[in-house]
């Protein structure tokens, strides 16, 4: 199947590939949140809608990259995003990114039902062995979520990542095949 193709569909959303449709001034506002982005790799810089739809376009046309646009089942609003990189295809492992930019979805267990379905995905579908996250310690939520979901700390770099003005340690947790699918 190409990547254009795929929809991944849970009880409460559904996952398609993200495309230039999507960057709005409402992705753009997500990203100018400080609370949405405290735990996210901070550019630093403003976000505007042509600074999306620059780190839309260069992921859409990545075949290492696979981006997910989040949508409500029910209403078909964009909600956020997940995103499934750095693909290793001889060691079986890739990299997990979530961002639910809308924070009237956040707690009602959305990010749990979206990464369980791109789980699968990744592992029964694309036969990958393991899956890296990297999380950073001020978002003790996501780390909470990631436990819950059985990813294990592998490692922490740390005082790595600035966030205003504290230095907080940059963790790394992974979830292997056979424990997700056990
Ligand atoms: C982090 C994020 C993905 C969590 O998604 P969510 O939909 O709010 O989380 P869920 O409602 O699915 O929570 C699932 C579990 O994690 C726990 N959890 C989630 N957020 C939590 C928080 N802020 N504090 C404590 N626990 C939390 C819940 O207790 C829940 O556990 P349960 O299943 O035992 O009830 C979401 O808040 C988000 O996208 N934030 C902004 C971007 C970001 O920080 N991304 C992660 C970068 S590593």
């Amino acid at each position: 199947m190409t990547k254009e193709a795929l929809k991944l569909s849970g009880e409460r959303i559904y996952l398609r590939p993200i495309t230039m449709a999507n960057a709005t001034t409402e992705y753009v506002d997500w990203l100018n949140d400080a609370e949405v982005t405290k735990g996210l790799l901070a550019t630093g810089s403003k976000a505007t809608l042509d600074s999306v739809k620059e780190y839309i376009a260069a992921r859409v046309d990545d075949d290492n990259t696979l981006m997910l646009a989040i949508y409500d089942g029910a209403t078909d609003k964009h909600i956020g995003n997940i995103k499934v990189d750095n693909f290793e295809h001889g060691a079986q492992t890739c990299e997990l990114g979530i961002m639910i930019g809308d924070k009237d979805y956040w707690g009602i267990g959305i990010g749990k039902e979206v990464i369980l379905l791109v789980l699968d995905h990744i592992f029964n579908v694309l036969d990958m062995r393991k899956v890296l996250l990297a999380v950073y310690a001020n978002n003790p939520g996501a780390i909470k979520l990631y436990e819950n979901l059985g990813f294990e700390e592998e490692g922490v770099f740390k005082e790595h990542v600035r966030v205003g003005d504290d230095l907080v340690d940059k963790l790394f947790m992974s979830i292997f095949k056979h424990d997700f699918n056990r």
